[in-house]
């Protein structure tokens, strides 16, 4: 089979494809024909050796796959040959055949597809988890989402609008701004061209009660000068590349909080918990009360180029690689 291999750390381009032997299923795994493997920011951070966790070299990256279940190992009694499911694997999902332990294999509902299933656990567990788990979100609360065009940011939009909450979304351009109101933002500023803290507090008649932040740098500032007293200031992610420092004045005045969220780190640790997680997002994305976006869609050769264009901005939602 054919598989992405990273023999060194550093730029995205320097990615291989080779071929080696099919995997087969030790006991207690299946071997899934993966149909589509989600790329992900922190996929790039871990090939260019940026993310907190260095794995041994050479690796094949890619931490989530859907695809179609051929093969089981010894002890495996909760899934057939045939099924549909998504595989949070963490790490080795840019293949074409997939061995995971059947315990990470989950069941992909029939309304979404194989693109959608691959890109869909962890931004919409790291959203379910941030707004439901870190964060009180009621009904008619403003929420303000930066990077609302990013695979984290549709999730934390599509999330809060299925909570009852208005959303304002922010980002970059035209096209990030309109998948953010396709999902349900009630308003859209560009955090490039407009002031955010006046704008934000204008269309939310005051300030928002929570923010989402998987982006830091330079918009963090803005963003917790429009959250309004008492309000929630979530701390995602730093995909600008700098690590912002919050004024701790600005969170004293207003009794406002900062919220860690760290889906990654909890979800490994908290493997029972996650999986319900994880049934809850499948559950309302099958049902239809969650609508996640069908990704852009790279074939596997290209894996360095799809994680290239997530690095420099270029791609709205989620980018998946077809074996
Ligand atoms: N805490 C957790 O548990 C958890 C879980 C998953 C991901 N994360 C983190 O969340 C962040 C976002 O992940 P994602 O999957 O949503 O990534 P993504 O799809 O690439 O979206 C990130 C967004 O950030 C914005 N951005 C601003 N400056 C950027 C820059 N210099 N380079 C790249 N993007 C920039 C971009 O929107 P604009 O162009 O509109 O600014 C982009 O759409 C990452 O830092 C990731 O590591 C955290």
């Amino acid at each position: 089979m054919r598989r992405v291999v990273c023999r060194t750390f550093g730029p995205v381009d320097r990615l291989e494809v080779d071929t080696v032997a099919d995997p087969h299923p030790q006991p207690g795994e299946v071997v899934v024909a993966v149909r589509a493997a989600g790329v992900s920011f922190v996929d790039a951070l871990l090939v260019e050796g940026l993310y907190q966790l260095k794995p041994p070299l050479p690796f094949t990256p890619g931490g989530e796959v859907a695809g179609e279940v051929i093969e089981l190992g010894d002890e495996v009694d909760n899934i057939s040959v045939g099924e549909r499911v998504v595989v949070s694997c963490g790490i080795g999902g840019f293949v074409e055949r997939l061995a995971a332990p059947a315990t990470l294999a989950r069941r992909l509902p029939a309304r979404l597809s194989f693109a959608q299933g691959a890109s869909l656990v962890q931004s919409y567990a790291t959203a379910l988890f941030a707004l439901t788990r870190r964060a009180t979100v009621h009904p008619n609360d403003w929420v303000l989402v930066l990077g609302a065009g990013g695979g984290v940011g549709l999730a934390m939009v599509d999330v809060a609008r299925h909570l009852g909450a208005r959303v304002v979304a922010a980002a970059s351009s035209a096209e990030k701004l309109a998948a953010a109101s396709a999902l349900g933002a009630r308003a859209v500023v560009n955090y490039e061209s407009e002031d955010v803290k006046q704008r934000v507090r204008e269309i939310s008649g005051g300030g928002v009660h929570v923010v989402v932040d998987p982006v830091g740098g330079s918009y963090t500032d803005a963003a917790l000068r429009a959250l309004r007293g008492f309000g929630q200031y979530l701390i995602v992610g730093f995909a600008a590349g700098t690590i912002p420092s919050l004024r701790a004045n600005l969170v004293l005045l207003g009794n406002r909080s900062a919220v860690g969220v760290d889906w990654g780190a909890w979800s490994v640790q908290n493997p029972e918990e996650n999986r319900a997680l994880v049934d809850e997002v499948l559950a309302l994305a099958g049902s239809g009360a969650l609508h996640p976006s069908e990704p852009a869609i790279f074939p596997l050769e290209r894996a360095g180029e799809a994680l290239a264009a997530l690095r420099e901005r270029r791609l709205t939602g989620k980018v998946v690689l077809q074996p």
